[in-house]
């Protein structure tokens, strides 16, 4: 008898999560992958069926009649936070751990599913007393804490759309994404606490609210983390265990079209304003929860450790989310790797007993550099006999750290993944199968099965193996983004261009394809998008920045490749005065860059700063950027420069350092 792979699993339909979703082998891989070609809306119907709870079933699976706003599941009716906490207190999980909490001071307090559970309804509660329901939205801007994910899991419980702000961004950044989304209440924290230090939090809110547009937030509930002064509004502002206390310990939860907006997150784009992803309730739920099994290869016994923030893609769906709904004991860390010394993760990995570790490049690149530098700090010092799995996210990893990673943190027993996703893809989208594929350091390797990617060129056509183009997805999958919130015509022009015919999702990275094994290798953004350490930043939103100083007359910011943080900032700055001599170039030089930490937040200062009279254009007055990339790299100019109406201007932009 025929079976698929469902069949030999025994995943029977409306089973709970339980059933195990693994990939055990590359032919089973191959018959998940051809399962979803043969039969694409069955192969989706069969787990959003048999891995989320519903309140009502879907009869529609996926509707393309408005793409590419597609939608998946439409008429059925579920809920975010029921799924993530409820179905754990129903199938016996009650007292398994879910969030191990370390703070940066090394404090540990851990908390069940039944209590965190309790504490999200109690919020919850606090919410509906002040009269926030169903369709309303919240701005998070909070430090990392089981108070964060307490926030984000009692807005999906209610239905309000919430739209987490990374709590290094500044109170301008903050406040254009507050007013975008038309917040009702932000829910922030007195300070935070990094490195050994005490950060504001609340201080940014409250300027950020004195800025024009913000009056449509009524309230603001504050987390007490460091007990620190700070400002008070009364009637606005009211702490967050005061909201909670008294509150019941259950709350229902609220049932949502499946494509109910589950949050909104900004991120750069190639121009304009950071994009205001928007996100579906039940798809990208759906892919978060299979995801966390097929690409983490999950286990009950597991403990599970992501290190990104809340306040990314990364902390949404491998933090907020996917562990939970997968049921998952996970580690949730306050503050910085190099706190009290570089061998905190390994310290944290140790005393947690970590089975599956998920970083980001630039933190090992950070962390090789340390240990290797001083030889005080190494992984070697630690028991990391606990791990049995390495992932990687956010950049491509290069070869070198990976073997680092692979050798020194895996000890050459644990695969690493190395997920290639986006914030519009919601999850994983090519990564390594821990258990199935070989590893190459480098490659991403393949798509999961059900997501259809390829590479082509600039008209849409697939390039052959081995030749390098652009990648794109050909088919829409549930976890996809469904739109720019207020702005669905850059959805489509952003991810769905007409150039490449309008129905493929193209996801703006460069991608080459083995000419034997067809493994896909991401070469990085072909866009002016920029990523620095793991952060995406555009570089016409810095220049922006750069020129509302009143100095600046003209910027253009590039990427240069960095050995720590993947990518550096090099900025190129004509100011409304005279190009400035040595000395004054250094200081306004700090100036600017402290400027665009101001305007953006710390993470988009440039890290380099050079003045000119011009900058290369060409007779039509365009910049040409790939110029001031070689220059940015130090690199001698090879290019053509014909078109260049002013030659001399190169000499001035070439690095003084
Ligand atoms: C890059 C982060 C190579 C890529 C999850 C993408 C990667 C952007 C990888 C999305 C990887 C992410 N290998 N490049 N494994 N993972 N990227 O939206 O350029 O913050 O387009 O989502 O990061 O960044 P975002």
């Amino acid at each position: 008898m025929d079976s698929t792979p469902h069949q030999e699993q025994g995943i029977q339909p409306g089973s709970d999560t339980d059933v195990a979703i693994s990939i055990p082998s590359m032919e089973a891989y191959y018959a998940f992958c051809k399962e979803a070609e043969e039969d694409y809306e069955g192969f989706w119907e069969r787990y959003a069926r048999q891995l989320l709870h519903w309140t009502q079933p879907f009869t529609k699976v996926l509707n393309e009649s408005d793409a590419p706003f597609y939608k998946w599941f439409e008429d059925g009716k579920l809920n975010a936070s029921y799924n993530c906490l409820d179905r754990h207190l129903l199938n016996g999980n009650a007292d398994k751990i879910a969030i191990r909490f370390e703070s940066d001071r090394g404090e540990v307090t851990h908390c069940s599913y039944r209590e965190l559970h309790a504490q999200v309804c109690r919020f919850a509660n606090g919410l509906k007393s002040l009269g926030l329901k169903k369709g309303d939205r919240a701005v998070i801007y909070m430090p990392m804490s089981v108070e964060g994910v307490v926030a984000m899991q009692a807005c999906a419980r209610l239905g309000i759309m919430h739209s987490v702000v990374f709590a290094g961004f500044s109170a301008k950044s903050l406040h254009e994404r507050l007013v975008d989304v038309e917040a009702k209440v932000v829910i922030t924290a007195d300070e935070q606490m990094r490195g050994g230090r005490i950060l504001p939090v609340k201080a940014i809110v409250d300027e950020a609210l004195g800025l024009a547009d913000s009056q449509t937030v009524e309230n603001v509930i504050v987390y007490r983390r460091t007990g620190g002064d700070i400002a008070w509004t009364p009637g606005r502002d009211r702490w967050m265990d005061e909201v909670s206390i008294g509150q019941p310990d259950s709350c229902p939860a609220e049932p949502v079209s499946a494509e109910h907006p589950l949050f909104v997150l900004y991120t750069s784009g190639s121009t304009g304003k950071p994009k205001g992803v928007q996100h579906s309730t039940a798809g990208y739920l759906l892919w978060a929860l299979m995801t966390m099994r097929w690409t983490f290869d999950l286990k009950p016994d597991d403990v599970f450790w992501c290190t990104a923030d809340i306040g990314w893609v990364t902390g949404h769906t491998y933090i907020a989310y996917g562990p939970l709904i997968a049921g998952a004991t996970q580690v949730m860390y306050e503050g910085v790797p190099s706190y009290p010394n570089s061998g905190r993760f390994w310290d944290i990995i140790q005393s947690h007993k970590v089975s599956i570790f998920y970083t980001a490049p630039t933190a090992i690149r950070s962390l090789i550099k340390s240990s290797e530098a001083d030889g005080q700090i190494h992984p070697r010092q630690y028991d990391l006999s606990s791990l049995r799995l390495l992932g990687s996210v956010g950049e491509p990893i290069n070869p070198e750290a990976w073997r680092w990673y692979h050798k020194h943190v895996g000890k050459e027993r644990c695969p690493i993944v190395d997920t290639f996703w986006q914030t519009e893809t919601g999850g994983h989208m090519i990564t390594p199968l821990p258990v199935t594929t070989p590893l190459v350091p480098g490659s991403c390797m393949l798509p999961l099965p059900g997501i259809m990617a390829a590479v082509v060129d600039e008209a849409g056509h697939e390039v052959p193996n081995g030749q390098a183009g652009l990648l794109v997805i050909t088919r829409p999958w549930p976890s996809l983004a469904r739109t720019i919130w207020r702005d669905p015509e850059r959805f489509r022009t952003s991810y769905f261009p007409q150039a490449l015919g309008g129905k493929l999702y193209l996801a703006g990275d460069g991608c080459v394809r083995d000419k034997e094994t067809g493994y896909f290798t991401i070469t990085g953004r072909v866009d002016d998008v920029l990523n620095v350490s793991g952060h995406r930043m555009g570089s016409t939103e810095i220049e922006s920045a750069l020129v509302a100083n009143s100095l600046v007359a003209e910027a253009a910011v590039v990427g240069r490749p960095d050995a720590v943080t993947g990518e550096a900032i090099c900025a190129f700055v004509v100011l409304k005065g005279p190009r400035p001599g040595a000395e004054d170039a250094a200081r306004i030089a700090a100036e600017l860059s402290s400027w665009v930490g101001r305007e953006i937040g710390p993470i988009a200062k440039p890290k380099d700063i050079r003045f000119g009279d011009n900058l290369p254009k060409t007779r039509s007055g365009k910049i040409m950027r790939r110029l001031l990339r070689s220059l940015a790299e130090g690199k001698e100019i090879t290019q053509d420069t014909s078109a260049l109406e002013n030659p001399a201007i190169l000499e001035q932009l070439k690095s003084t350092k």
